[in-house]
């Protein structure tokens, strides 16, 4: 059995940053609102004239990733794509990338688990390597939340929280022991699935039905989201998936190095941090500036804390998410 080692790693977010009291303008709500209940001060929204799209910033940031492990394009084996916003209906953004970055016909797989959709394609793209069949396979989390929210004051308890942006590991084959991917451990509880959703268009809610209904009140193709049910059982899996992966590799709270927790809200995150005792620096947040971007968002803030030099050789690292489904689960790295 190998080991799965990230060798590069980057990010991409569209230039245009939307603020809260951008926000303020085209619904009601407000700064002071949004901070306190969520920590985010601004994100990144696509502009309706940029080319970006959820593939095209998947690739963008998939480049970045490839350049850094010091592979080219031709070395990557296998893509894995993570979102829950994809260009088309099918097919997924995995092919898209492999056009977009005119890599060889590699096999490209399209993860579909929300805020949970990077630590679940780590997980699928960890067994491939581990048994051998691939050496090099890029990962990435992409999400283009922007054109399809609710961007009124009905839709404001979920609009004002989603951004835009993409990040991208490569994970390479590594024969050093105890380096690389730990486990990881994925979970789901598919009854809170009405939770936090986006009900059509879909096969369940076909777009002739909707035109055919023609009602103005009908908000199923915009996502919905009931905070505090999905708050409560946010803090309570991220928590499990955390002690699970401690427990599976022996390992206790105070040797976690970063923790790197999925950005659904800044609330979550610091309760996260004070139920474990974590200090400032063991846990990295970016909701700041960039809000929740789902399946991009673990990935980005991996990213960024390595690109700030946040990451040292050896450090243990901990990925959590949890998210629509419900969907959770966690990674942990000794880098
Ligand atoms: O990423 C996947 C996982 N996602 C999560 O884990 C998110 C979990 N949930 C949350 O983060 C929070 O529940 C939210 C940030 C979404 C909402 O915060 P909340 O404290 O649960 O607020 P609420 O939905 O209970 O709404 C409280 C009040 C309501 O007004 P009334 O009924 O008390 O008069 C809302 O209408 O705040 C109002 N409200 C707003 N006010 C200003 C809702 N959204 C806004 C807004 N601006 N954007």
């Amino acid at each position: 059995m190998y080991n799965a080692k990230i060798t590069g790693l980057g990010f991409y977010v569209p230039e245009q940053v939307v603020t809260n009291d951008d926000l303020s303008k085209i619904m009601d709500t407000n700064d002071a609102w949004i901070q306190e209940r969520t920590g985010i001060q601004e994100r990144r929204w696509i502009h309706k004239d940029s080319e970006d799209s959820t593939s095209l910033m998947g690739a963008k940031a998939g480049k970045i990733a490839i350049e850094r492990a010091g592979l080219t394009k031709d070395d990557i084996d296998f893509i894995v794509f993570a979102t829950l916003s994809p260009d088309l209906y099918f097919p997924g953004g995995g092919v898209d990338v492999q056009a977009l970055l005119d890599m060889p016909t590699i096999g490209a797989l399209d993860v579909r688990n929300q805020c949970s959709g990077f630590v679940y394609a780590m997980s699928v793209a960890d067994q491939f390597i581990k048994t051998g069949m691939y050496k090099n396979i890029l990962v990435i989390g992409s999400e283009y939340h922007s054109g399809g929210l609710d961007k009124t004051t009905r839709g404001r308890g979920v609009s004002v929280i989603f951004g835009d942006g993409a990040g991208a590991v490569v994970l390479s084959r590594t024969e050093e022991k105890g380096k690389g991917i730990l486990s990881t451990h994925l979970h789901s509880e598919g009854k809170h699935a009405k939770e936090l959703v986006l009900e059509g268009p879909s096969t369940s809610r076909w777009v002739p039905e909707i035109i055919e209904n023609n009602d103005p009140n009908d908000v199923s193709f915009y996502p919905y989201m009931n905070g505090q049910f999905v708050f409560k059982h946010a803090v309570t899996r991220f928590s499990e998936a955390i002690l699970e992966g401690l427990e599976k590799n022996k390992l206790s709270v105070t040797d976690i190095d970063l923790l790197v927790p999925h950005q659904a809200n800044l609330r979550i995150s610091q309760f996260i941090q004070r139920k474990f005792k974590l200090s400032d620096a063991q846990v990295y947040n970016n909701i700041q500036r960039y809000g929740n971007t789902t399946a991009a968002s673990v990935v980005i803030a991996l990213s960024e804390a390595w690109e700030k030099g946040k990451i040292k050789d050896n450090d243990l690292v901990v990925l959590a998410a949890f998210g629509s489904g419900f969907t959770w689960g966690s990674v942990f790295i000794r880098w």
